[in-house]
C-alpha cells in the first residue's frame, strides 16, 4: 500500500497546506533525480522517487515527501535533510536565484521543470507528529538535504534550460486534472488574506507569493486579483514575454471550467499613442520609453523634441484642448480651474532651458555589475530643451498660497497626470512646497518645448517642469495641482524612485524608510566615440555631457584615456549656467593625443560641480536594487587602430 503523506517545512505557510483539499506533486525531475534516489534508498524505499517539490502556492517551493512507500514510522518533527534543504535553500538559494526582474528564483521554479506531470496528493495532517531518525541517518540526510538544496539552486539558476530539457528525459506520467474553477470563485481571492488568484487564458494561478515580489509593486499587482490578467497584460507589455509566462505557471492552481466564456479580446490601450522617431532606441514599447543613440545625443544643446528622451508609465492620454482644463486646489479645499488660454492669458509666460534626467539613466551599467529590476537604460535618457509657460508659483500666489513660510510646516506640491491605469488611478509626483513657491522658483506649467507646442508624448497640453529634479517630478498631462502636509501618495512617489543601500534587497526593503528622491547627483557621460568603436591613432576628439542636480553648475569635467591614471580637462560648451540655477547641463569636448603604442584606449569622464561633488569612481558602492542615481565614473572602451 502506498501512504501518501504530505509533509512540508514550508516557511510561509505550513498551515495553509494543512488545510489545503488536495495539492499537486510531481515526480523528480531528471536534473535532480540521481541525490533524490540515493536517499529514496536510504528510506528504504523502492519505486518511483519518493520526493517531490512542493507545489502549494504557499509554500517558497520546500521539498516535501510524497508516497512515502514502505515507510513504517511517522515521525514527529520534520526530517532534519528536509531542515537541511530548507535552510539551504533560504540560505543560500533565494539570495542568489533572482532573475532579470528580480524574481524569486527559489525551489518554486522547479515546478516548472515538472509541472507537466502532476499528481493529485491528499495532504496528510501528519505534519506535526513527525519524528526524527536515530542521530546517524539525521546527520546523513542533513547533509544529503542541503546537497539537495544546492542542486535545486543550481537547477533554478538555468531554470527554463532546464525546464526543456527535463521535458524530454521526464517518465512519461499520465496528466491528472487540475481542479476546475469558476470565474465567481477565482474571483473570491483577490486579498492576501484571501489568497491572490488570477486567471490568464483558462488556467488559474494563486500569485499570492509573488504579489511582494512584484517589479511593479504590490499595489499594481493587486488591482488583477480574483480576475483576469489580460487586460493588465494590454496596458504593461513587456509582461507578454515567454520568461513571464514561465514563472506564471509555477503558480498555476487549476483551470478555468469550460463552460466560462473566454475574456474578451482586449483593445490594445496604446492605440493612440502617437508616431515617434524611427532613431530612438526603444527601451519598451507599451508603454513607450526610448532614449535617443548617445552620438546624436550631444549633436545640438538643446535636443529636438522628436529626439528627447522619453519616459511613460501608461498610455499617451488622449487631450481634448478644447475640453482641457487644470484645476487646482486652493487653500481650505477651494478649487480653481483654468482652461489653456486663460492660464496663458492671465499668467505672464516665463521660459527656462531645462535639463531633464531619469532617475534610471545609465542603469544597464548597474545591472551590470548586479541585477537590478526596472528598464535598462543607457547614457541617454537625458535630453535638455527650453521649455515655456507660467510659473507654478504665479498660478498657486492666485488661488491664494504664500511664499514659503517657514512657521507653516513641511507642505508639499502634489501633481496628478490624465495617465490613468486600469482602475483610474492618475500617475501623480509631489515636490516640496519650497522648490515651488520659494523666492525665484523657476518651476513651470509649461505649455511649449523648444519653441513648439508641448508634444503628446511630453505632456500636451500641458505639464511642470522642476528645474534640478529628477524627471519623475515633472508630471505630464497635468490635470490636478494640489497642496498637502504629506507627499503625493501616488506608487511612483511612496514605492518607486528611491535610493537603497547596497545591502538592501528585494526581501529587506522597506520603501517608507527612503526619502523621494528629488535633486539629483552629478552626473556625466561620454556620448563619442562609441563603445567598441575603432579610433585612429595620434589625436583622439571624445564628447560627452555633465549635469548636476539643485541648480549647481559643472565647473569642470576631467577626462583620461588610460582607465583613470591621467586625466585632461575638458573644454565645456553650451549656454553659461546661472549661479544657483545651473538648470541644464554643459556640453563637453576634448581632443587630445592618443597614448603611444596603445591598441585599446579606456576613456573615462568625472565631473564636478559647484559644490565640489564628484562621481563616484565605481558602481559597487552606488548600486541599489531599483538601478537609480547611477552616476559613477563612465568608461568607454574603444580600439586604437588604422582606419
Ligand atoms: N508624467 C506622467 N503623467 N506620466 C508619466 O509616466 N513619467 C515621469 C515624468 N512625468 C511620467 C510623467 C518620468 S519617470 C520621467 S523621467 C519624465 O516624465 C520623462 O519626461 P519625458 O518623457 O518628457 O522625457
Amino acid at each position: 500500500m502506498v501512504l501518501c503523506l504530505y509533509i512540508a517545512p514550508c516557511p510561509v505557510g505550513a498551515k495553509e497546506h494543512l488545510g489545503a483539499e488536495s495539492v499537486h506533486c510531481s515526480p523528480l525531475p531528471p536534473v535532480l533525480g540521481s541525490p533524490w534516489q540515493g536517499l529514496d534508498r536510504d528510506l528504504g524505499h523502492v519505486g518511483p522517487p519518493l520526493l517531490s517539490p512542493c507545489a502549494v502556492p504557499s509554500c517558497m517551493g520546500s521539498l516535501v515527501p510524497k508516497c512515502l512507500g514502505g515507510l513504517q514510522e511517522v515521525a514527529e518533527t520534520p526530517p532534519s535533510w528536509l531542515m537541511g534543504a530548507g535552510l539551504a535553500e533560504m540560505l543560500l538559494l533565494r539570495p542568489i536565484m533572482r532573475g532579470p526582474w528580480g524574481l524569486q528564483r527559489t525551489p518554486r521554479l522547479a515546478a516548472v521543470a515538472w509541472r507537466s506531470h502532476p499528481q493529485v496528493c491528499t495532504p496528510s495532517r501528519t505534519y506535526g507528529t513527525w519524528r526524527a531518525g536515530d542521530g546517524s541517518q539525521r546527520w546523513k540526510v542533513m547533509a544529503v538535504g542541503a546537497l539537495l538544496g544546492l542542486g535545486a539552486g543550481l537547477a533554478y539558476g538555468d531554470h527554463r534550460r532546464q525546464a526543456s530539457e527535463a521535458e524530454p528525459n521526464a517518465v512519461a506520467m499520465p496528466r491528472a486534472p487540475y481542479p476546475v474553477f469558476t470565474r465567481q470563485e477565482v474571483g473570491r481571492h483577490r486579498s492576501l488574506a484571501e489568497r491572490v488568484w488570477v486567471t490568464y487564458g483558462s488556467e488559474v494561478f494563486d500569485i499570492t507569493d509573488f504579489v511582494e515580489l512584484h517589479p511593479g509593486g504590490k499595489s499594481k499587482i493587486l488591482l488583477a486579483a480574483g480576475g483576469a490578467l489580460e487586460p493588465f497584460w494590454a496596458m504593461y507589455a513587456v509582461h507578454g514575454q515567454e520568461h513571464v509566462l514561465e514563472i506564471l505557471r509555477g503558480y498555476k492552481v487549476g483551470e478555468l471550467s469550460p463552460e466560462e466564456p473566454s475574456q474578451p479580446a482586449q483593445g490594445d490601450p496604446y492605440s493612440g499613442d502617437p508616431p515617434r522617431h524611427p532613431a530612438l532606441k526603444v527601451n519598451s514599447l507599451k508603454p513607450f520609453n526610448a532614449e535617443p543613440p548617445a552620438e546624436l545625443l550631444t549633436e545640438n544643446y538643446l535636443t529636438p523634441n522628436q529626439l528627447f528622451f522619453k519616459r511613460n508609465h501608461l498610455p499617451v492620454p488622449a487631450v481634448d484642448p478644447a475640453r482641457y482644463r487644470l484645476e487646482v486646489e486652493g487653500p481650505g479645499g477651494r478649487v480653481l480651474v483654468f482652461s489653456l488660454p486663460e492660464l496663458k492669458r492671465w499668467f505672464p509666460k516665463h521660459e527656462v532651458t531645462v535639463t531633464l534626467q531619469c532617475a534610471g539613466n545609465r542603469r544597464s551599467e548597474m545591472s551590470r555589475v548586479r541585477q537590478v529590476k526596472g528598464l535598462e537604460w543607457g547614457v541617454a535618457a537625458i535630453s535638455t530643451a527650453r521649455w515655456g509657460g507660467v510659473r507654478l508659483r504665479d498660478v498657486l500666489a492666485h488661488a491664494g498660497y504664500t511664499e514659503e513660510d517657514e512657521e507653516a510646516g513641511e507642505r508639499h506640491v502634489c501633481f496628478e497626470g490624465l495617465d490613468k491605469d486600469l482602475s483610474g488611478v492618475a500617475y501623480g509626483a509631489s515636490i516640496p512646497y519650497r522648490a515651488a513657491m520659494g523666492r525665484g522658483a523657476e518651476v513651470l506649467l509649461a505649455y511649449e518645448m523648444n519653441g513648439e507646442e508641448l508634444p503628446q508624448d511630453h505632456g500636451y497640453p500641458l505639464r511642470v517642469v522642476v528645474p534640478g529634479v529628477v524627471g519623475a517630478r515633472n508630471v505630464k498631462w497635468l490635470g490636478r495641482v494640489s497642496v498637502s502636509r504629506e507627499e503625493s501618495p501616488s506608487h511612483w512617489q511612496q514605492n518607486d524612485y528611491k535610493g537603497f543601500s547596497p545591502a538592501v534587497d528585494w526581501d529587506t526593503v522597506d520603501f517608507a524608510t527612503a526619502p523621494a528622491i528629488q535633486e539629483l547627483p552629478v552626473q556625466s557621460a561620454i556620448t563619442a566615440p562609441a563603445p567598441g568603436a575603432t579610433v585612429p591613432p595620434r589625436e583622439l576628439t571624445v564628447k560627452g555631457y555633465a549635469w548636476s542636480g539643485g541648480g549647481r553648475g559643472v565647473v569642470r569635467v576631467d577626462v583620461s584615456l588610460d582607465g583613470g591614471r591621467t586625466w585632461h580637462v575638458a573644454e565645456l560648451m553650451g549656454e553659461e549656467q546661472r549661479p544657483g540655477r545651473a538648470w541644464a547641463w554643459r556640453l563637453w569636448r576634448l581632443t587630445a593625443p592618443v597614448p603611444p603604442d596603445r591598441t585599446e584606449l579606456d576613456i573615462v569622464c568625472k565631473a564636478v560641480d559647484t559644490s565640489y561633488n564628484v562621481q563616484p569612481d565605481t558602481v559597487e558602492p552606488i548600486w541599489n536594487l531599483r538601478g537609480v542615481l547611477s552616476n559613477a565614473w563612465h568608461h568607454v572602451r574603444v580600439t586604437v587602430a588604422e582606419d
